[in-house]
């Protein structure tokens, strides 16, 4: 309902610095909610997402690129796995950078935009490299967007049935064996220290008054439960920090495809985690 209680115009108003979007368009995004869109297993173009452990889909990075920058807009990808973000920013006209800690990753990455969007990206837009000296690749004030999907600490340790299944088909379980990667980090609290520093590192980055999106989900590990979400954001707007966020929203991704399992029956209650948070931050002014 709300939709009718904006004029909705094919114009794109002048005062819009964010996007390049109408109104009725710029309202639909409001939702706190969106269902993932896969691109399906037999996707040609999931070719590449599916060599990945814990790929994200470019369509879904798309839908926040539309919302969050104006065409031309510099987009920071801090871990950047197989390309999805730079993919992205390459279909819908936007300047992609990425740094990731893996040359296996990194080597993929750039077949995949050569050979799916005939893009060259060079070493200026792809750095093989580890995210801590993030302030080394980029300048102060240069990026209209970050946005990313970063390890959840170490659960691709975990051997469950995704794990086995991609075993099985010659995939790989887990990003690298490299100490720097911080899928590598046994300790929870030290992983989100590590994390949240290199997210922090994204504020000085970032021009005043833009966003970043980070794309994460809770887990379990063993029995105990990780509100990883919460964790994360309580970490990246402590006021007491000179350098902090503000939270503007917490986008509930919606994975309603996903195989249930039968986890806990007849005992507890122990959850299908069919979601994902997309935690949207604002540098201030
Ligand atoms: C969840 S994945 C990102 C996947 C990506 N969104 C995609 O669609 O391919 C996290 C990535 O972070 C990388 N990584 C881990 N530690 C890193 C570090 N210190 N610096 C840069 N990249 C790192 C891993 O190698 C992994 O590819």
């Amino acid at each position: 309902m709300i939709e009718t209680l904006i004029m909705d115009s094919p114009m794109i108003d002048r005062r819009n610095g964010l996007n390049d979007l109408t109104s009725k368009e710029w309202v639909q995004e409001t939702k706190s909610f969106f269902y993932q869109k896969g691109l399906g297993a037999g996707s040609p173009e999931a070719k590449y997402e599916k060599m990945h452990p814990a790929p994200f889909s470019f369509t879904d990075v798309a839908k926040l690129l539309r919302f969050f920058t104006k065409k031309g807009g510099k987009v920071l990808d801090p871990f950047l796995g197989v390309g999805s973000t730079i993919k992205a920013c390459v279909e819908l006209e936007r300047e992609g950078f990425g740094v990731e800690l893996s040359p296996k990753w990194c080597k993929i990455a750039r077949k995949r935009l050569s050979s799916e969007s005939k893009h060259k990206v060079d070493d200026k837009h792809l750095i093989c490299g580890d995210s801590r000296k993030l302030e080394d690749y980029f300048n102060e004030d240069f990026f209209d967007f970050v946005v990313t999907s970063p390890p959840y600490w170490n659960i691709l340790e975990k051997k469950d049935h995704k794990a086995n299944k991609r075993a099985q088909k010659g995939h790989a379980t887990k990003y690298s064996s490299d100490e720097m990667d911080l899928g590598n980090i046994k300790d929870y609290n030290k992983f989100l220290d590590e994390l949240s520093k290199i997210l922090l590192g994204c504020y000085s980055l970032l021009k005043p008054r833009k966003y970043m999106c980070v794309v994460v989900s809770d887990f379990r590990h063993k029995s105990e439960f990780f509100a990883f979400h919460a964790d994360l954001i309580t970490k990246l707007t402590d006021k007491k920090k000179k350098k902090h966020f503000q939270l503007k929203g917490i986008k509930v991704l919606i994975q309603n495809a996903k195989k249930l399992f039968p986890y806990g029956y007849p005992f507890s209650y122990v959850e299908n985690i069919h979601h994902q948070y997309i935690v949207i931050l604002q540098k201030p002014e």
